[in-house]
């Protein structure tokens, strides 16, 4: 595996701007303006990159469509986490056939975390003709180029070397919202948990300087952003391959010391580096939400260890009691897989206990899926199916019945929300927390933190009415 990390020159990304160019000046020969459709799977990385592909082709000339049929380009941004986000791409992948039929000049593309993949580009060289371009998301800053050769010599192109990855900034960006918005911190991950395929995919660590993580924040709340959220697949160990010594936390608190009125999030925390720090600084600002999403992924610490986690059970309890008696009022969500290969009915049993220890908001349960190339997909796994689906349903009941009494919890409260949306005739918003409230109201209020009193609950979210000025 390659394990040095590049950064992309200046040359190297004013030579993109050319292909875009290049492009863009072909569509005006044939006298029209192509069309576009980006498919995003997978997780806010996912979403981030897509917002980069979508400005590549913005800036080569493309509309953005919002279905396949008829679009002159269509890009699938794919997930490779479980075997299920695979099949499903493969499905969609199959039905383009017809789309392309139908308009023999599409161009198809597949990148994301599945164009990493040996075994995935193979399948696609051998039983997906039309698929035009394949790149990783190393290779994501050439996508200019990529289309461009595709465009002008009609043969396939794949751009799917093993990399330790790159950092690439200044490239253009196409932004579905105006009111939140991802704002990568961090690339790549070094911690190689025995089940997790992204190691592969998305290469080493790297963090973006701290200077332009601050730039683009500033643009941000300038143009009205309200949410931030700040990406990276294990934000708390920013910094460590940085020469000045920042970590995440000094990075939290300078975002959070400027001028506006915005909150901040992000995700993942791994529980391994976060600590003290993190949580005084959280506590501190208040532009900090008080939210944290803290995947814990078994409670016994005999899996976590085959896990290769870096943690144990008694740490990680300890970790959340210190995170509550700074934030009494913090909002907890986490990750759990189950049916880790050899985990027994007893450490099932833990990880049911820890969650009635530390009471989630919210929970995202995972049946284990083995992922080719991983440690864990060549353990033994005697755990027969029915089981594993047998115990999943009971985690998902238990959690269920912890979230609903939670929610119950927010009726008569008055929480500070963020607007964020309309749906079916009445308003979206957020509390601090990231919990889904719905509540009659003027559609001029999106975009503005309002009080809100929660009037209602079910297991997924809250119903509220907006709250007297100076309630
Ligand atoms: N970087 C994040 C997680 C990214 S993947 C972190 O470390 O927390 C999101 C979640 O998918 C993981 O937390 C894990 O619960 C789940 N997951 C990852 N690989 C999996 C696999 N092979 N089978 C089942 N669930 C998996
Ligand atoms: Fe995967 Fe573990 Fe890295 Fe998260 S920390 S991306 S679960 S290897
Ligand atoms: Fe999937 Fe890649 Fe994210 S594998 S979960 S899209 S980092």
């Amino acid at each position: 595996m390659n394990t040095k990390t590049t950064v992309i020159s200046k040359e190297q990304l004013d030579a993109q701007f050319a292909y875009c160019d290049k492009i863009s000046a072909l569509w005006q020969e044939r006298g029209r303006t192509p069309s576009a459709y980006v498919e995003t799977y997978g997780c806010q990385q996912n979403e981030a990159d897509s917002e980069r592909i979508r400005g590549i082709l913005k800036e080569a000339g493309y509309a953005m469509t919002d279905c396949a049929e008829g679009a002159d380009v269509v890009v699938m941004n794919t997930c490779a986490i479980r075997e299920h986000a695979e099949q499903r791409v493969f499905g969609n992948l199959g039905a383009l056939t017809h789309t392309k039929r139908r308009h023999p000049d599409q161009k198809i593309f597949l990148c994301g975390c599945m164009a990493g993949q040996t075994v995935v580009t193979d399948r696609l060289k051998k039983s997906y003709p039309h698929v035009d371009g394949v790149f990783s998301t190393h290779h994501l800053w050439q996508f200019a180029e990529i289309l461009y050769r595709v465009l002008t010599t009609g043969k396939r192109q794949f751009f799917i070397e093993d990399e330790a990855g790159s950092i690439a900034e200044g490239l253009p960006l196409l932004r579905d919202r105006t009111l939140k918005a991802w704002v990568s911190i961090m690339y790549g991950c070094n911690n190689f948990c025995t089940y997790c395929i992204v190691p592969y995919v998305r290469g080493r660590e790297r963090s973006r300087k701290k200077e332009d993580i601050l730039r683009e924040c500033r643009e941000l709340i300038a143009s009205g952003c309200r949410e931030i959220t700040l990406l990276g697949q294990n934000v708390n160990s920013y910094g460590k391959d940085l020469p000045d010594g920042v970590d995440f936390s000094d990075l939290l608190a300078e975002i959070a010391q400027l001028p506006g009125d915005f909150l901040i999030r992000f995700m993942t925390s791994h529980p391994r580096d976060a600590g003290k720090k993190l949580f005084d600084t959280m506590a501190r600002y208040p532009k900090i939400a008080r939210q944290l999403h803290l995947p814990f992924q078994s409670g016994s610490s005999r899996v976590l260890k085959a896990m290769n986690r870096h943690y144990d059970r008694e740490q990680y309890l300890a970790l959340v009691e210190y995170a509550r008696s700074v934030m009494p009022d913090l909002v907890l969500t986490s990750d759990v897989i189950v049916g880790f290969p050899g985990e027994t009915e007893e450490e099932f049993e833990e990880t049911v206990s820890l969650i009635a220890q530390v009471r989630y908001d919210a929970l995202f349960t995972f049946l284990f899926s083995p992922r080719t190339g991983t440690p864990a997909a060549s353990m033994e796994d005697p755990t027969p199916r029915e089981e594993k689906n047998r115990r999943f349903d009971r985690l998902c009941n238990v959690q269920n019945e912890i979230s609903e009494s939670i929610h119950r919890g927010y009726v008569g409260k008055t929480l500070r929300c963020l607007i964020d949306g309309t749906e079916n005739g009445l308003l979206t918003a957020r509390t601090e927390g990231g919990r889904l409230v719905r509540l009659e109201g003027e559609e001029s209020l999106v975009g503005s933190f309002r009080n809100v009193c929660i009037t209602g609950s079910t297991t997924w979210s809250l119903t509220g009415k907006l709250a007297e000025e100076g309630a």
